[in-house]
């Protein structure tokens, strides 16, 4: 098994600091001890029917009871909360509206120019309903697929909301993908409507959007797309198709306040997300109604440790499960104020973060470890001019975070009072599965610690035998729990093989595989070391290698090639490119800089190559299987070891060394 993560083994052993939580903290917490934690992971595990059925009462509203908490006839297809009907809409807004949340602000949203907007539960209300009524007037209707192609404006979040609000499932693509990558997804999700804006706000100019939205519906390429609506956000002139596009504020403003939320059945679909693999195509996540409004609700609700006053922020992109989850749904369905930035720190203004936590007040920040690790390499002087008493609690998610950052971040961003939730979780587990409680779960840098109440975490050898402690092997979970995916879209097989048959154990049982390592210690905590198959992490997004591969051999010089991750101290990987090239072609910087854009205008600016190399073969075995192991090893400057005997023409070796 192999790793590219800072969390080494070495790192590991040697991390004995243990951090308690504090009082004051323990003290309102929803889970306020480790006795209380034990006592509900006890209550979950003894009779998770019961568990999960309470907490599903207890914390949503329903229109109509469901009748079976969980059946699992059909492993690994599970259905959830069976015969309830509700809407998530209603769960996140509605619900507010008769109590003293009404008037509270839901969200916070900042432009990078500095632009404000606030809304009011009720106002998100009337922005949503209006919304929603929209959509009923262009033709969209109950179950049609409307993808979000968007900055980081109130838009977003609103448009998410008005799709689950009428039941049509949306499909956010992050916005700094390419016009291709939009292509694939409006394509493999037969959407109906495209959601975008004219464009956005980044690095202190505008960067246009609409244009790869008429690229990649150029040609009639997506014929299931009628319709494109355009927010208004830059200005810039774009270019509009009569009776196809709409300008969104002109949509919007005669429609009606007023929208019933539609009442889905539990196991509607919700939204399709697309996430990298290791083989094929970026893969549809698809997540349902009631199962993921819990699975986010609490999870929330557990680990921020919410209360009234609380001004939450966390730093991801709509277009990724932490935006869907943790920026709009979770918080939103607890009632919380949540912030929403559409900036980054930039040379013009390295403090973006820390000027935005004086300016709201903002209590609980949640953020990557990548970009605690820049913060950390460029010193403390610019924090330290900030106004950050307010903050009271830190949390990370997306990749393994070193010990040094960990610390760092507790001292430098947190004052040292603020505890730190390192929250591990995926596309697929649509929320976080292992996390600090803040105020039961003693904290250890660089441990996610232990597994929420109901999930079943393990280490595990191929077998799915649980290993001893301080050994590694694939982290799994071996059991459903309410916020899992349900299928890969247009492929369960996929679903099938890649996450609940990797692993086989002897009773046949299905277990979930994540597509990473861990390590528990002696206490039972996990230690992620990052993913264990051909994806990589690269500043907390993740991507497939051969996605890139198949982006690089689509360039006509180019006639093979091999994508491997270098680990790196900001990015977490570093990706480098091995291509054999046609024959007259010249490996030159000309050509090295044409295969970096078309890689970006493939997939996407993160997809593009840190370093490309030229071989005349690449290291494969004699079935014709490249050998990363072998290349990741000369990307990152080690020594090659193991077995290189399988290797088909041992020549290949000493080239790629010189
Ligand atoms: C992969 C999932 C879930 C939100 C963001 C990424 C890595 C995520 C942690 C963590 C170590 C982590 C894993 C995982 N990862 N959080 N706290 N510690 N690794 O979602 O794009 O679906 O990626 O991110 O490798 O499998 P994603």
């Amino acid at each position: 098994m192999s790793s590219d993560s800072s969390n080494t083994i070495e790192s590991v052993l040697q991390e004995q600091r243990v951090f308690m939580p504090a009082d004051e903290i323990a003290n309102k917490a929803s889970i306020g001890s480790l006795s209380e934690y034990k006592h509900l992971a006890e209550l979950a595990k003894s009779d998770p029917d019961k568990f999960w059925g309470d907490a599903a009462r207890k914390e949503l509203h329903w229109f109509e009871p469901f009748n079976k908490v969980l059946d699992w006839s059909n492993p690994p297809f599970a259905t959830w909360f069976q015969g309830g009907k509700m809407n998530l809409s209603y769960n996140c807004l509605d619900r507010h509206l008769n109590s003293s949340k009404a008037d509270k602000e839901a969200l916070i949203w900042e432009g990078e120019p500095g632009d404000v907007r606030r809304f009011t539960y009720r106002e998100l209300y009337v922005e949503v309903c209006k919304t929603a009524n929209a959509l009923k007037a262009i033709g969209i209707k109950k179950g049609d697929l409307v993808a979000l192609y968007m900055p980081m404006v109130p838009e977003a979040a609103i448009a998410m909301l008005a799709c689950a609000r009428i039941g049509a499932p949306h499909s956010v693509v992050f916005g700094g993908f390419s016009a291709e990558a939009l292509r694939d997804r409006l394509i493999d999700g037969e959407a109906k409507a495209v959601i975008t804006a004219d464009g956005g706000f980044r690095k202190d100019k505008a960067v246009l959007l609409k244009p790869s939205v008429d690229s990649a519906l150029e040609g009639n390429a997506c014929p299931s797309v009628d319709s494109v609506i355009v927010v208004q956000r830059t200005n810039e002139n774009v270019n509009m198709k009569s009776n196809r596009d709409y300008w969104w504020h002109e949509l919007i403003s005669p429609q009606s306040a007023e929208c019933n939320a539609e009442p889905m059945e539990s196991e509607d679909r919700l939204f399709v997300l697309y996430t990298s693999g290791s083989t094929g195509k970026p893969k549809g996540v698809v997540h349902t109604t009631a199962g993921y409004n819990l699975w986010t609700h609490l999870t929330f609700k557990w680990i921020f440790d919410i209360r009234d006053e609380d001004v939450y922020w966390c730093t991801a992109d709509v277009g990724w499960i932490t935006g869907h989850s943790y920026i709009i749904y979770g918080p939103l369905s607890n009632g919380a104020t949540t912030v929403m930035y559409e900036g980054a720190p930039r040379p013009s203004n390295p403090g973006a973060f820390w000027e935005l936590i004086q300016k709201h007040k903002i209590s609980i920040f949640y953020t990557a470890p990548t970009a605690i690790r820049a913060f950390m390499k460029s010193g403390r002087t610019v924090p330290d001019q900030y106004d950050m008493t307010s903050l009271r609690l830190l949390g990370t998610v997306g990749e393994p975070i070193n010990p040094e950052a960990w610390i760092w971040y507790k001292d430098v961003i947190g004052g040292g009072r603020c505890p730190i939730v390192d929250t591990w979780w995926q596309t697929e587990t649509g929320g976080v599965m292992i996390s600090p409680l803040p105020g039961a779960t003693p904290t250890k840098p660089g441990s996610a610690t232990l597994p929420l109440p109901g999930i079943e975490a393990d280490v595990v050898d191929a077998e799915g035998k649980s290993v001893e402690a301080g050994e590694g092997g694939y982290l799994v979970v071996r059991r459903p729990w309410p916020g899992m995916m349900r299928t890969v879209h247009g492929n369960p097989q996929r679903f099938r093989e890649s996450y609940w048959e990797y692993i086989k154990p002897v009773d046949g049982k299905h277990i979930y595989f994540a597509g990473d390592g861990a390590r528990r210690d002696a206490d039972g905590y996990f230690w992620v070391m990052g993913r264990v198959d051909d994806v990589i992490n690269v500043s907390g997004h993740r991507l497939g290698t051969m996605e890139i591969e198949s982006a690089l051999v689509s360039h006509p010089a180019v006639s093979e090639a091999a994508v491997v991750g270098r680990p790196d101290e900001l990015k977490g990987e570093a990706i480098v490119a091995f291509v054999t090239l046609e024959s007259g072609r010249n490996f030159d910087n000309a050509l090295i800089n044409d295969l970096k854009v078309h890689v970006a205008l493939e997939i996407g600016a993160i997809a593009r190559p840190e370093e490309i190399k030229s071989s005349d073969a690449l290291p494969k075995t004699r079935s014709g299987k490249i050998m990363r192991r072998i290349l990741r090893a000369l990307a990152s400057g080690e020594e090659v070891s193991g077995d290189t005997s399988t290797l088909e023409d041992r020549t290949v070796l000493d080239k790629l060394r010189a």
